[in-house]
């Protein structure tokens, strides 16, 4: 099954069952939202999920691309990517999260043939103000799924305010050995689908309100999922990298956890670029700064001659019709091109700074704050280029 078969199977399935489509928004969150990029399905429904009547009803079912920079250290493992789909469906004050349960757990087995015996669930346990999730706890043992209570790691939140609730997790099985432990005693089990009884508002002061009305919000991670059912063990395999794991190796050899790196950030950078991000020193385009830059350290680490203008063309034109980027690639290739001519020239300036005597000794603070202050340098690109810097990893987002 492709990427592309995952996601009609899943959208028919909840269309059959109701849900009317809605068009995934772009990564940027609509005005109002403090986040600076969607990290999550819900952010363009927020006002639905606090009581507004949807134009499409009370059953929605999407596919939206997200953001994550939290996750930036995890990318290159099997799991975590910086740009990313989300299958999401929602019950605005309609069906309760028992019934997201079942449909989710149908859809699985049933539709996309995942076999029971790889499933596990987690569920809120309860803390001093929301008490233990039964329902969701006796939707799964009568399924015969085994369940696994939580605290923190089953609330969800979308930031310090906002909707929020007690959530149930659904992890399949990625070992060559038969399923053994619990998702928190073994990473071999792998979130795939989280369902938010969401029905809290949380204030300022950390208190929660009941939300007019009580939702549910479920989000399944696409490429997780999709290669899963490819029996690939990395997302980093799914066929939507295909195309970046048969052309980038012939570009530049790196080594798996670089070349997945590197995978990531170009394509995340294609997207943001796409959804009309331009690089800056403030918000969003700090952070496509800050990938573009954490990419070329790796490109250029054992070859500083290798460039951006070798990228072929097909890879940027292929990521802007798989996320429906109406954007001529020509453009995004400029965008990437002058921010690559903008850091080497950073760098080699960087060089020649920290070539002086003054700086051959380990930096203090005021070093650092004198080569930002008077030279431009940021304190990570100077920690990468020093020889007992920590490299790329120092190229923090
Ligand atoms: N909003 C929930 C999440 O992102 C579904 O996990």
């Amino acid at each position: 099954m492709n990427t592309d078969s995952v996601i009609s199977t899943f959208v028919e399935y909840f269309q059959e069952r109701g849900h009317h489509r809605i068009t995934g928004s772009t990564l940027l969150p609509p005005p109002g939202d403090s986040v600076l990029f969607t990290t999550s399905g819900m952010h363009s429904l927020v006002p639905y999920l606090e009581g507004r009547p949807h134009p499409l009803g009370s059953r929605l079912v999407n596919v939206q691309r997200c953001l994550r920079t939290t996750d930036l250290e995890e990318v290159g493992d099997p799991t975590h990517l910086t740009v990313f789909e989300m299958l999401g469906t929602w019950s605005l004050g309609d069906y309760e999260g028992p019934q997201s349960l079942r449909w989710g757990y149908e859809l699985l087995t049933e539709g996309l043939g995942i076999a029971p015996r790889m499933m596990h669930a987690t569920v809120f346990g309860g803390d001093d103000r929301t008490g233990l999730d039964t329902a969701s706890l006796e939707v799964w043992e009568e399924l015969g799924v085994p369940v696994e209570l939580t605290v923190e790691d089953n609330w969800w939140s979308n930031g310090p305010t906002g909707p929020c609730g007690p959530d149930s997790e659904i992890f399949l099985w990625t070992g060559d050995a038969p399923p053994r432990s619990t998702p928190t005693h073994d990473d071999r089990w792998v979130e795939v689908w989280n369902h938010v009884t969401m029905r809290y508002r949380k204030l300022d002061d950390g208190s929660l309100v009941p939300l007019p009305q009580r939702n549910v919000d479920t989000g399944l991670g696409l490429e997780r999922l999709v290669s899963l059912l490819q029996g690939k063990s990395s997302v980093f395999e799914c066929d939507v990298f295909a195309p970046w794991r048969l052309l980038v190796p012939g570009l530049w050899q790196l080594d798996e956890p670089s070349l997945r790196i590197v995978c990531d950030h170009l394509r995340s950078a294609v997207v943001v670029i796409g959804d009309g991000v331009r690089p800056s020193n403030t918000g969003r385009g700090y952070v496509l700064r800050r990938l573009v830059r954490r990419l070329l350290t790796v490109v250029w680490r054992d070859d500083p001659t290798r460039g951006l203008g070798d990228l072929p063309g097909d890879l940027i034109q292929h990521t802007l019709d798989h996320f429906h980027q109406d954007v001529d690639p020509v453009d995004v290739r400029v965008v990437l091109l002058d921010e690559e001519r903008r850091f080497r020239r950073l760098l080699e300036r960087g060089q020649r700074i920290l070539a002086r005597p003054r700086f051959q000794g380990p930096l203090d603070e005021e070093d650092l704050h004198y080569l930002h202050d008077t030279h431009g340098l940021p304190r990570d690109l100077i920690l990468s280029l020093r020889p007992e810097g920590r490299g790329p990893e120092a190229l923090r987002v």
